[in-house]
């Protein structure tokens, strides 16, 4: 028998993201056993080539790629392409780690942070693992152990969130505001409803009927999944 390490085709769905581009430093980073490595994004980005340790790998157009043959599929293109596309690596045998919020509250999508519930993991039904917003992801693997010891009734969080988080098109709207009005010239507010440059916007997705925003509640969804406590 070989004692060589197994490899695994990996496909990374949003691959010129902010996300899509972190997703392949850390692959490299961490020598991920790759044997072939899929880079897909839309039509307006197939056929750039991205670098990916020395070697020059072409975007593919998602539309028209045929999934089969991809053992781990990391989605990170927006839920929509997510509720669209995922089910369709699935069914063609891949493992789906999608980082949108399209299927986390499903009960039949595991809803996954490694370091503190990784074995539900192994119970994917549809073939797909979620993982959580950024703030629920860090938040867990220090409430967990407090959680488990003691119990947590009620956490009061507040976050400061990054121009990241709205993608690339956020940060390049950081860049040219700031150099704008450094220039003394006059900001056009395109991806933010208003300035963002110096500024900071109390306000992330839409507002629910309960008050709180879909990106607050998400903490509240997320945390009560991951920790199996819906009294939290
Ligand atoms: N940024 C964060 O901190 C963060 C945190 C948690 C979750 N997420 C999730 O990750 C997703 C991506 O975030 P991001 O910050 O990386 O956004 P982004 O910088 O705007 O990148 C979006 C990526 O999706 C691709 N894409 C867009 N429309 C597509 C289509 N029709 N078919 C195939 N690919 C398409 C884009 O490809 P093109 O180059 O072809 O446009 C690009 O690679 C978010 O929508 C969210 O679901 C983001």
């Amino acid at each position: 028998m070989s004692n060589e390490a197994r490899r695994f085709h990996v496909a990374v769905v949003g691959a010129t993201g902010a996300v899509g581009q972190t997703m392949l430093a850390i692959l490299a980073e961490r020598n991920f056993p790759i044997s072939k490595l899929t880079l897909l994004a839309s039509e307006r980005s197939a056929g750039q080539q991205v670098d990916f340790e020395g070697d020059k790998i072409t975007i593919q157009d998602l539309a028209t790629f045929d999934p089969a043959g991809v053992e781990i599929a990391l989605f990170s293109a927006g839920g929509g392409i997510s509720k669209e596309f995922a089910p369709k690596f699935a069914a063609a045998g891949a493992v789906v780690i999608d980082n949108s919020s399209t299927f986390r509250y499903d009960d039949d999508v595991p809803l996954v942070v490694s370091e503190v519930n990784p074995e539900a993991a192994r119970n994917r039904p549809r073939g797909i693992i979620a993982n959580p917003n950024c703030s629920t992801m860090q938040l867990m693997p220090v409430l967990a152990p407090i959680h488990r010891e003691y119990g947590i009734e009620r956490i009061n969080i507040a976050t400061y969130q990054s121009v990241s988080g709205a993608g690339q098109t956020g940060m390049e709207e950081l860049g040219k505001q700031t150099a704008q009005l450094l220039g003394f010239q006059e900001i056009e507010p395109k991806k933010f409803p208003m300035q963002i440059a110096f500024n900071l916007i109390p306000h992330i997705d839409e507002f629910l009927d309960n008050g709180f925003t879909k990106e607050e509640m998400k903490l509240v969804w997320e945390t009560r999944k991951i920790l199996g406590d819906d009294s939290i």
